[in-house]
């Protein structure tokens, strides 16, 4: 089967968060599943400078005003690429979602592209059976293929996170080159605005996002006025977790390890935390349980709570390393917090790949308060890393950790906490139940070893993809 994946966002090129990380393993474990996967993304400027450009696969005077646009051949390795090269639109360092005046004329240009390719395929006869856009920035993918012209490929769309809309004014309608009749409730159309994701869900053949969990809550409550399309689109909707890039994401050859481990050997892990400590600016004690969340700075990742639970955790003898950036204010907060209890307390503000490799082989718990949490990778790493995850109960989170109970201790099966009400009380309560663990050691290394020995490899969410390609009915493949 003949598959172009279409996103924003491609580890280790350009990444803003777990998009990222998805794009890079999704394809690829496809790939070992006998699937001819490709992925078409921006040419960013990061991606143009790394990978080897084979060949010219289309060319176009203009996409959506954004000038000259070619799609270049091109390839990762392991993952055949198509690059949309448009240098007024995708010549730009920095995040690619800043807002500009031209943002939805940016990601239109993607989506365009990918529906030509679906239609006309390559310059060399390659054509895609399945188009598969991911989050807001594909979403006018579907509308593309529907409105236009000459065969029409498959499209999946997946849910990466549905607090993000890609809302525009309806008067861009033109600039996006969408024929007036696909302003309507069955088309484009969101509340007198266009909806790029709202489009994509509308439209898309089958459509999916990144956990059983999340899939039920945005039908129900926490859709952002999309609950209403998705529950009515049940049938063609699917949940499949995320996995774990085992090539990236490995303590017994992770590279930015001082000391490389594995469940046989789990004292190994040891030589990791006083670095860490010392690189975080921490005290080198090595009894203190030592909480840390790596994390983009969103009110949805519910870090405020861990706010109101800083001096908690400092005064039960514990140490709070954070690693994140994003929100101003937030940023501020922690670095007060930090100033506030030197040695115990510290932030890294900024993205570093190499310090979150080293938190999660140092830290004892990692700290996922979502409010909300499609999938979420961290308490993935955490449990490959030896760390316990403490998660809010919600979306992928409460589909990943197995909450420790009397009873889940009892039967082996624990591999981290849950809290479920989204305030700093609740999240104070299992820090509690984190720091009663952490007191017996016996206990704390079985609840380790679970997660260290539980599979979160690509290939079952790969097989369920397959599946879902396999639902399309094959006159249209
Ligand atoms: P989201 O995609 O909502 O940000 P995920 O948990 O799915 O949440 O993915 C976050 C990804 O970004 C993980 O790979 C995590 O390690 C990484 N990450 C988040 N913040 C930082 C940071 N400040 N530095 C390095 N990596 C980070
Ligand atoms: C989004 C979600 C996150 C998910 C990631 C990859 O960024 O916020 O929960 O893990 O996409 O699917």
């Amino acid at each position: 089967m003949r598959v172009l994946f279409v996103a924003s966002e491609l580890f280790p090129y350009v990444k803003v968060g777990g998009l990222g990380d998805v794009m890079a393993a999704l394809p690829r474990a496809l790939r070992a599943q006998g699937a001819d996967v490709r992925l078409l993304v921006p040419a960013y400027p990061a991606l143009r400078a790394a990978v080897e450009v084979q060949g010219v696969a289309a060319a176009f005077p203009d996409l959506m005003g954004g000038g000259a646009a070619r799609i270049l051949k091109a390839e990762a390795p392991g993952l055949p690429l198509y690059l949309l090269d448009q240098p007024t639109f995708f010549d730009r360092p920095g995040n690619p979602y800043a807002f500009t005046d031209d943002l939805a004329c940016r990601f239109a240009a993607l989506a365009w592209a990918a529906a030509h390719l679906g239609r006309a395929g390559d310059a060399e006869g390659w054509r895609p059976q399945v188009l598969h856009g991911h989050d807001w920035p594909t979403g006018l993918m579907p509308a593309y293929v529907v409105y236009g012209e000459g065969p029409r490929p498959a499209t999946v769309m997946t849910i990466h996170n549905i607090a993000f809309p890609g809302r525009f004014p309806a008067a861009q309608l033109k600039d996006l080159q969408l024929p007036s009749g696909a302003f309507t409730p069955e088309g484009v159309e969101f509340h007198g605005d266009i909806g790029f994701l709202k489009a994509g869900l509308y439209l898309a053949d089958r459509l999916s996002t990144v956990s059983p969990t999340y899939a039920r809550e945005i039908q129900h409550a926490d859709g952002y006025g999309l609950e209403g399309l998705l529950s009515h689109r049940r049938d063609s909707f699917r949940g499949i977790l995320n996995g774990v890039d085992r090539t990236v994401w490995n303590p017994a050859r992770d590279p930015h390890l001082v000391s490389h481990y594995d469940l046989r050997h789990p004292a190994r892990r040891g030589p990791n935390r006083p670095v860490f400590q010392r690189r975080m600016g921490l005290e080198e004690d090595p009894a203190a349980p030592l909480f840390t969340a790596v994390s983009r700075l969103d009110p949805l990742k519910g870090l405020d709570l861990v706010l109101d639970n800083v001096d908690h955790i400092v005064a039960r003898g514990g140490q709070l390393a954070l690693i994140g950036s994003g929100e101003l204010p937030a940023e501020a907060a922690f670095r007060q917090a930090a100033r506030r209890h030197p040695g115990r307390v510290a932030v890294h503000i900024g993205y570093d790949e190499a310090l979150a490799h080293q938190a999660f082989a140092a830290a004892d718990v990692i700290l996922v308060p979502s409010r909300q949490e499609p999938c979420g990778l961290t308490q993935l790493y955490a449990q490959v890393y030896g760390a316990l995850p403490l998660v809010r109960r919600t979306g992928g989170l409460a589909d990943t950790v197995v909450g420790v109970t009397p009873a889940t201790l009892a039967d082996g099966s624990a591999t981290g906490f849950q809290f479920n009400v989204a305030s700093g009380w609740a999240l104070g309560e299992a820090i509690n139940t984190a720091l009663d663990l952490f007191a017996d050691p016996l206990a704390w290394r079985q609840v380790q070893r679970r997660g260290m020995a539980t599979d979160f490899g690509w290939e079952g969410p790969a097989k369920a993809y397959l599946a879902l390609y396999a639902t399309i009915p094959p006159k249209e493949l």
